[in-house]
């Protein structure tokens, strides 16, 4: 393929496979193939390598496609008889892969026979909930999960509510979508192990990959983390900004007590304090 970058975001994940099945006796692999199926290619690849010169391993592939006209392009070398789309067929003639034309959503990684799942969601689209709930899947198993999201959406009608609210009020979409795979990722006990921005075929898009796979958290050349610097920059300049304290300022003038006050507004004596040092200024 002549996309370059692409070529090596493909490179990194089978990589980040290769580590992850070492030592493995079973393990299943979720995938989004579209037209390329390099990847999955490369997976079948060190599987045959494992059981033919190395410590052989159980594996089962759940691969989706959405669009019935690739889904169906990828169909047709196995049922015709002058098969133009080798790479596919190759895949989909092994009795481990299961191909299914929908969209890839918890129930089919659920279908994952190993508890040992390496998943590249492959997107390039827009972060959406249902995309986002695939990562408590990995609760209860041992897991990397490789994501990509467009980072430039025009239309966000799918893209979830809370990403697009908190995209629009820090004004960046990477960090915003970092910001809640990572929290969504820690809550189901998973880190993060990279994540940085690309462009493909003049698209920007992010890539995300967390895990609790021990090898693949201990593989220091994966740490590539440059929107982890821009988060830490967005906090800094949306410093939190001062409340509204005039409501305290009525209650401290009508001669309201304290404690009543902090209460009342949620606020403490030091900030009560202050309000009163503002009122005794005439402020
Ligand atoms: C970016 S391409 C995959 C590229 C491939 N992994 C590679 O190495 O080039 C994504 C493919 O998945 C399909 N797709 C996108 N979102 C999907 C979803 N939520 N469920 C199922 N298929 C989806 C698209 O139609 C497209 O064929």
């Amino acid at each position: 393929m002549k996309n370059t970058v692409k070529n090596a975001i493909r490179h990194l994940v089978t990589k980040a496979y290769e580590v992850f099945a070492k030592d493995k006796n079973n393990i299943s692999v979720v995938s989004l193939p579209g037209s390329v199926w390099e990847f999955e290619t490369s997976v079948i690849n060190h599987k045959d390598f494992a059981d033919n010169f190395s410590k052989s391993y159980n594996l089962d592939m759940q691969l989706a496609e959405c669009d019935n006209n690739i889904y169906d392009s990828n169909l047709r070398p196995i049922s015709t008889l002058f098969p133009h789309n080798k790479v596919s067929s190759y895949a989909l003639s092994r009795d481990f892969v299961k191909y299914y034309n929908q969209y890839l959503n918890t129930d089919i990684v659920k279908k994952a026979k190993s508890d040992n799942i390496f998943a590249w969601f492959d997107f390039c689209g827009n972060p959406t909930t249902q995309s986002l709930e695939l990562i408590n899947t990995a609760i209860g198993k041992n897991v990397t999960y490789v994501f990509t999201f467009n980072t430039h959406w025009r239309c966000d009608t799918n893209v979830d509510r809370d990403v697009l609210s908190f995209a629009k009020s820090i004004d960046n979409k990477p960090v915003a979508i970092h910001t809640f795979v990572e929290k969504i990722a820690l809550n189901a006990g998973l880190t993060i192990v990279w994540s940085f921005e690309y462009i493909s075929n003049h698209n920007p898009m992010i890539t995300i990959c967390i895990s609790n796979d021990a090898n693949v958290i201990a593989e220091k050349s994966f740490n590539i983390n440059t929107v982890a610097s821009k988060v830490k920059k967005v906090k800094v300049i949306n410093k939190p900004t001062k409340r509204d304290l005039s409501a305290v300022y009525v209650d401290v003038k009508a001669k309201v007590d304290d404690k009543s006050i902090c209460v009342k507004h949620n606020i403490t004596v030091g900030t009560l304090a202050a309000v009163k040092a503002w009122v005794t200024m005439g402020k």
